[in-house]
């Protein structure tokens, strides 16, 4: 058996088992299919975090079969550190020997560095960012570039003709949209398919506790045949067993560098995650585990982005794809605790 990566020699598995543990699928009407599950790197990667501990996770992602891996220019703290060690990764693991088998995407929107060409949707950011993303991760290309998020001043041609000219020069295979809403999705898409660059995925913010997607949204995507991914599935850690008894010190709530807020964990919503997580528990399932299988029981869904602070919650994450069917009354309940 050929040798995968030199890391973690241990917990190196045949590209045979890898493959059979994971379930593809086909991203909107493209000849990309990705893995039901993929992997976020937003947290646990940056600057502040232990090599050791997210090169495990990656590694552990890899061997599961989970192939795509997500960042952004400006994922850390501190912003670009999380593609610099992700880079490392590569380097470092003889992960980035298995490029081909990997969809790595990027993206840029959020503020990156000073000035006015520092963030948003102009044509000048969007390409020095694409170019700053690959020498911090050491790529000549990345799979999927996005528009993190749209910019209501750019004209939406200038945003998507710096994404469709990524792909003429090389740098991206393919591009994506993040956080358009459904009004700004048919635009884009329109605009990207005229360039002849057509948008292969969106990635809109997408779980039990948010719904926006479903007002249009996904009905538009079908239609135009662009694949979902949803970003924090999880809820950022809410939709597990994390705060059912208080706030963890070393959960992303309780972190001073974590995106996650404190209020957001209000009487009501701790009494939804309890409530949750009782049905969760009468399908022998962990909350995660649930509140992934109940995005992916949608055939529009292709993957749900998930993030993960320990190899131990990857691992638990992946359960999700051998979850039941949710039956009617199942799922009844649910809409019953979040309305
Ligand atoms: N396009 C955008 O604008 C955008 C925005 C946000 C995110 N994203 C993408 O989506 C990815 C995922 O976002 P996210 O990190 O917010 O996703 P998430 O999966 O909703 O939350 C991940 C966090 O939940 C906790 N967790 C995960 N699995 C767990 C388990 N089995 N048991 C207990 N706790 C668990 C961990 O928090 P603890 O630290 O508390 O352990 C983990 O860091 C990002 O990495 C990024 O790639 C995109």
């Amino acid at each position: 058996m050929e040798k995968s990566y030199t890391a973690a020699p241990d917990r190196y598995v045949a590209a045979s088992d890898r493959y059979t543990k994971m379930e593809y699928r086909r991203c909107g009407r493209s000849g990309i299919k990705l893995p039901a599950v993929s992997l976020g790197l937003w947290h646990n990667f940056g600057s502040v975090d232990r090599y050791e501990n997210y090169s495990a996770i990656a590694l552990e992602a890899f061997d599961a079969g989970v192939t795509h891996f997500d960042l952004a220019n400006n994922y850390g703290p501190v912003p670009g550190s999380a593609e610099s060690n992700f880079g490392r990764i590569l380097r470092e693991t003889g992960l980035g020997t298995h490029r081909d088998e990997m969809i790595i995407s990027t993206k840029a929107g959020y503020l990156m560095w000073d000035g006015p060409y520092g963030e948003w949707g102009s044509r000048k950011y969007l390409t020095a960012s694409l170019d700053q993303s690959l020498k911090r991760m050491g790529l000549e290309y990345v799979d999927i570039f996005y528009s993190h998020r749209p910019d209501p001043e750019t004209p939406l041609e200038e945003t998507m003709g710096a994404l469709s000219d990524a792909v003429r020069q090389g740098k991206a295979l393919y591009v994506g949209i993040s956080n358009y809403d459904d009004e700004q999705t048919r635009a884009a898409v329109e605009i990207l398919r005229r360039n002849g660059t057509p948008c292969l995925i969106h990635q809109p913010k997408y779980s039990m506790f948010v719904r926006a997607a479903e007002q249009g949204l996904l009905e538009t995507l079908e239609r135009e045949g662009v694949g979902l991914i949803a970003y924090s599935p999880l809820a950022q850690g809410m939709l597990t067993d994390r705060y059912l008894h208080g706030i963890p010190e070393d959960s992303r709530a309780a972190k001073p560098t974590g995106f996650l807020q404190q209020n957001e964990l209000t009487p009501e919503r701790l009494r939804q995650i309890a409530a949750l997580n009782a049905i969760a528990a009468e399908r022998g399932q962990t909350l995660a585990e649930m509140a992934l299988a109940w995005l992916l029981k949608d055939s529009r869904v292709t993957s749900v982005l998930v993030g993960a602070s320990s190899v131990g919650q990857l691992r638990a994450n992946l359960r999700a794809l051998h979850a039941p069917d949710f039956t009617t009354a199942e799922l009844d309940r649910v809409e019953e605790i979040l309305r």
